[in-house]
């Protein structure tokens, strides 16, 4: 089995699609609307077995989970503990894992993750809690800390309810690809894509932590209930290989399918990828959509290697989409009807052509020009997503508007910051920032933690990563006074995994929206995990425009990192010349303060979209930037 990193955009590697009859779940799963909902629900089975346990004078022993994705459980169990007398007095914890090497303190340690996002709201025992240590001389002492921990466990009785994430490597807890099933609490090697993930929680690649001690498989299927919870789009590949695989090391998740009482409970993005869903007409009849035709027939077209066009009615029926011609079409007409699906969603005037027929085209011809408002939730993701066809809205006349929502500090280099101190030194002028930032200067230099957290390095680094994308911005053709950017609080006083949005960001994004009034929206991440910069950008917007509704009937979502669409997900695709790639990545490389901005892979992206697009027979272009339509009513 392929990496899930490595898959193509059709989700199934070739080899796997003939089998794909058999591969279906394999494991109990629910999945919700949104994230909050599952949260919700989880939150109330541990609630019921705190209580339960309460009445007969038991302890309940829970296992617990960091990451994002636990948080709206610990958020919910926090509420039920204020708002309803839920008491902890009678729980111990196990938490999963913790990384090596780092103090208690750290910001990233699971230690003051665990304090912070739960055991300092509830009324948990002191000597209750216990996570996993990684610190020791030797590898003996570590050995012998892990079967001290096994012990603990089991004599505390065992794990009542076991909580779970998942990472993309397939992972639980830090059971990595190649974990046994058999495998005990124990020091790991964290996995490269691990590593990644983390890498703008830890301020770049290389301060993440290579090792951490995880409990092992066979300690989490010990438990007697596991809820598996995952959110957003940049899951679905794994929970899909995870649920509807054979089990294997390669994706330690899938060993959850052997246990008789664990659950995967997703939201709808993170379920995006089962079958159930994706190819549903494998799973049931269905009633077609032309949406879904589109979707299905796509499929077929590269199941088959073969342009849409080109699709006889043996394709149809090899690929198990027989009656879609029954239905009294045939492949020709099917094949035509499709094609020109694909083909409307091109348009070189992403704002609506003036005086074109309309009927066809993604974007309405009128107002024009229009008002266009492109929202990011951090800084730069606008530039990235949509740089050339933002280049376009200014070129074909229409009044553009940038609002960049957070400042987008986290995401900023320490170096960059001690760059412009010693720029300003050189100048004569550090005393101001010097006195400022006190003995953080130091801190980066050595890229401690706390040190990118403090307000004033904060402040510096939004100053540097504005005026890098004030650059990148005119680059395509954007002056700065169309720019603003709101530095939204949630973000200020939050971090990476662990944000909390309060009504004062929710006014902010109102306020301007009512202020700016535009009749075309722009914004990233309707699918994106919701704890993410983006998914909250999107749900603040969504939010913003249900109270001061837009003249337009829809908005649209542009591409954001990792969540690559898929052509038959794609309502308009704005195809990109050379001459203007070479323009967005021109302005892409003006923004060299942002950790892990891997300009190349980003252009790459835009030209493997366009190949897609090819592929099915339609045009071949150079890159293609690429947006779906979220109905205003939906939002
Ligand atoms: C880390 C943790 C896992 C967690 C995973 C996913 O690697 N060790 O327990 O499931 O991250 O994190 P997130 O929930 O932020 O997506």
């Amino acid at each position: 089995m392929g990496h899930p990193s490595q898959r193509c955009w059709k989700g199934c590697s070739r080899q796997t699609v003939d089998d794909m009859h058999d591969r279906y779940e394999k494991i109990p799963v629910q999945v919700y609307p949104e994230a909050g909902e599952a949260a919700r629900r989880v939150a109330a089975a541990i609630a019921g077995l705190i209580r339960s346990r309460q009445e007969e004078g038991r302890d309940a022993v829970l296992g617990l989970a960091t990451g994002s994705t636990p948080i709206p459980v610990y958020r919910e169990l926090i509420r039920l503990h204020h708002e309803k007398g839920l008491s902890f007095c009678n729980v111990t914890t196990f938490n999963l894992d913790e990384y090596s090497g780092l103090d208690t303190n750290h910001p990233e340690s699971y230690t003051r993750f665990m304090r912070e996002q739960l055991f300092d709201h509830v009324d948990i025992g002191e000597g209750r809690t216990n996570i996993p240590n990684a610190s020791g001389d030797s590898a003996e002492e570590l050995e012998n800390k892990c079967a001290a921990y096994e012990q603990k466990i089991r004599d505390a009785g065992g794990i009542d309810i076991q909580l779970l994430g998942i990472g993309r490597s397939g992972h639980i807890g830090f059971n990595e690809p190649g974990s046994p099933v058999t495998s005990r609490t124990r020091v790991v090697t964290l996995d490269r894509i691990t590593r990644l993930d983390a890498s703008a929680d830890f301020q770049g690649f290389h301060n993440v932590p290579r090792t951490a001690v995880t409990m092992g498989v066979g300690t989490i299927l010990e438990a007697d209930k596991v809820f598996l919870l995952a959110w957003g789009k940049g899951k679905a590949d794994v929970v899909r290989i995870a649920a509807e695989e054979p089990e294997s090391e390669v994706v330690s998740a899938s060993f959850l399918q052997r246990h008789s009482n664990a659950e995967f409970v997703l939201d709808k993005a993170a379920a995006g990828d089962l079958t159930r869903l994706r190819y549903p007409w494998l799973v049931d009849s269905i009633s077609w959509t032309r949406r879904m035709k589109r979707r299905a027939i796509s499929w077929a077209s590269g199941k088959t290697e073969k342009p849409i066009l080109k699709l006889v009615d043996d394709d149809y029926n090899e690929s198990g989409l027989g009656d879609l011609i029954v239905e009294g079409e045939n492949s020709y007409s099917l094949n035509i009807a499709t094609f020109n699906d694909f083909q409307h969603t091109i348009t070189g005037w992403p704002g609506g052509k003036p005086d074109a027929n309309e009927e066809t085209r993604p974007e309405k011809s009128t107002p024009h020009p229009k008002h266009a408002v492109i929202f990011s939730a951090e800084p730069q993701d606008a530039l990235v997503g949509m740089g050339a066809t933002i280049n376009r809205l200014k070129e074909q006349g229409h009044h553009v508007t940038l609002v960049a929502l957070t400042s987008g500090n986290l995401r900023v280099r320490d170096q960059e910051a001690l760059k412009l101190i010693r720029c300003l030194k050189t100048l004569g002028q550090s005393e101001q920032v010097s006195h400022q930032l006190g003995d953080h200067v130091e801190r980066l230099q050595v890229s401690h933690a706390e040190a990118a957290l403090n307000p004033e390095v904060r402040k510096l680094k939004s100053a540097i990563l504005r005026a890098e994308v004030v650059d990148s911005a005119s680059a395509l053709g954007v002056d700065e006074e169309a720019l603003q950017f709101l530095n939204l609080p949630f973000y200020e006083s939050g971090r990476f995994r662990q944000f909390h949005v309060t009504d004062a960001d929710h006014e902010a994004v109102a306020k301007l929206l009512e202020m700016l009034n535009p009749n075309l929206v722009f914004v990233s991440g309707s699918v994106a995990d919701p704890m993410s910069p983006q998914g909250i950008a999107f749900q603040l917007v969504a939010a913003a425009i249900r109270k001061f509704p837009i003249t337009a009937d829809h908005i649209w979502c542009y591409r954001h990192r990792e969540e690559a669409l898929k052509p038959y997900e794609i309502d308009m695709s704005v195809p990109i010349s050379p001459l203007q790639h070479e323009l967005k990545g021109n302005a892409l490389q003006r923004l060299r303060a942002v950790v892990d901005l891997r300009n190349e892979e980003s252009l790459n992206d835009d030209r493997s979209v366009a190949a897609a697009y090819d592929e099915l027979g339609l045009a071949e272009y150079e890159a293609m930037e690429v947006f779906q339509r979220v109905k205003v009513e939906k939002l």
